[in-house]
């Protein structure tokens, strides 16, 4: 540890009296709002939203409470507040009524979440930027995240041609963004030639680049009516690893990722430091639906204060580095960010 020269004590051998006083800046409101080096705005949230189809009720997810599936209708109600509240995106997912071994749903241009961008885009237009889930595992019966081989393993090349027409679909359907979050091998690569060989070279990547087999994942599962039984280990990262996140994040910007994600947020904010450090796109940060529930349950029972715990989470990933946060709270505290 070095000590800056500028904060070294005028008068060692002085009255005792502390000279520095850093609590001068924290004295008012005022003052720490002058002085606070971290402020998120409303533009740097995602809100995730979530169409089921075949709903003709929006449905509370029961693990994560103040989420719903949505149906057509309180999606675009949703979408349209979320913009009110002046949120910077939203990232749509789709909960199809049937699901199948090579998740079809998932590259059906009329698939649920091919709806779903079609109804957002119209009902926001151009005033957010709407983003797709590239992924099969809403879509299979088996819940894995890709095809199975004749072995039961997910098989990467074969899973990649349908991630390939699932962007493309979702182009189509009016997506600028794509977020392909497999974590397939080559699967940013596969997407970019797809987006371009069918026109859509402006669509963006959002790769999720350093995405660890997290069980904080759980309350998602049951967002999405997931079907997996086993877990993702052979594809998602390792918990305590560090260094396959920088070789996941080198390749996906050298297949062409605009953007990248690290994900969970709380859990690795050391790696989301350690991503922004490293490369020169923008590093999102995703607050996942554990993080989500495990304050939602506790602010419930009167543990913490759920909208201080908010906000200050929020802070402490944009102060990690990450630009962007996908978080369930988006659209709600986006309106009670400091601007
Ligand atoms: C895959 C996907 C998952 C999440 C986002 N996209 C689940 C998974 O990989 O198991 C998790 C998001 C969350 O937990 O909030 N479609």
């Amino acid at each position: 540890m070095s000590f800056s020269p500028y904060v070294r004590d005028p008068d060692p051998a002085g009255s005792g009296a502390p000279y520095y006083r850093p609590r001068r800046l924290r004295r008012t409101p005022a003052l720490r709002r002058l002085t606070a080096e971290t402020r998120v705005s409303p533009a740097n949230l995602v809100q995730p939203l979530f169409l089921r189809e075949g709903l003709t009720e929006p449905r509370e997810i029961s693990s994560m409470p103040g989420v719903f599936q949505h149906t057509r209708d309180t999606l675009r109600k949703a979408a349209a507040q979320a913009v009110d509240n002046g949120v910077g995106a939203l990232m749509l997912f789709g909960i199809p009524e049937h699901k199948d071994p090579r998740g079809t749903g998932a590259v059906d241009p009329d698939g649920i979440l091919q709806t779903a961008l079609r109804d957002v885009v119209a009902e926001v237009g151009d005033s957010t930027v709407v983003i797709g889930d590239i992924n099969l595992d809403e879509y299979t019966d088996h819940g894995h995240t890709g095809v199975l081989d004749p072995s039961g393993d997910v098989d990467n090349d074969a899973s990649i041609e349908l991630y390939a027409q699932a962007a493309v679909v979702q182009a189509d359907a009016g997506a600028e963004v794509v977020a392909p979050s497999g974590m397939m091998d080559g699967q940013v690569r596969r997407i970019r030639r797809a987006l371009d060989e069918a026109g859509h070279q402006s669509v963006a990547i959002l790769g999720y680049s350093a995405k660890y087999a997290s069980h904080f994942y759980g309350p998602f599962r049951d967002a999405v009516e997931s079907s997996l039984r086993g877990d993702r280990k052979g594809y998602q990262q390792v918990p305590g690893n560090i260094r396959e996140s920088l070789r996941e994040v080198e390749l996906d910007v050298a297949e062409g990722a605009d953007m990248v994600m690290v994900k969970p947020a709380l859990a690795y904010l050391d790696i989301v430091r350690l991503i922004t450090d490293h490369v020169h796109v923008p590093v999102a940060a995703y607050q996942v639906s554990g993080e989500y529930s495990m304050v939602e349950a506790a602010a419930a029972k009167g543990w913490i204060d759920r909208d201080e715990v908010v906000r200050e989470s929020l802070a402490a990933i944009h102060r990690a580095g990450a630009t962007q946060i996908i978080t369930y709270w988006a659209s709600e505290f986006a309106p009670t960010l400091d601007r």
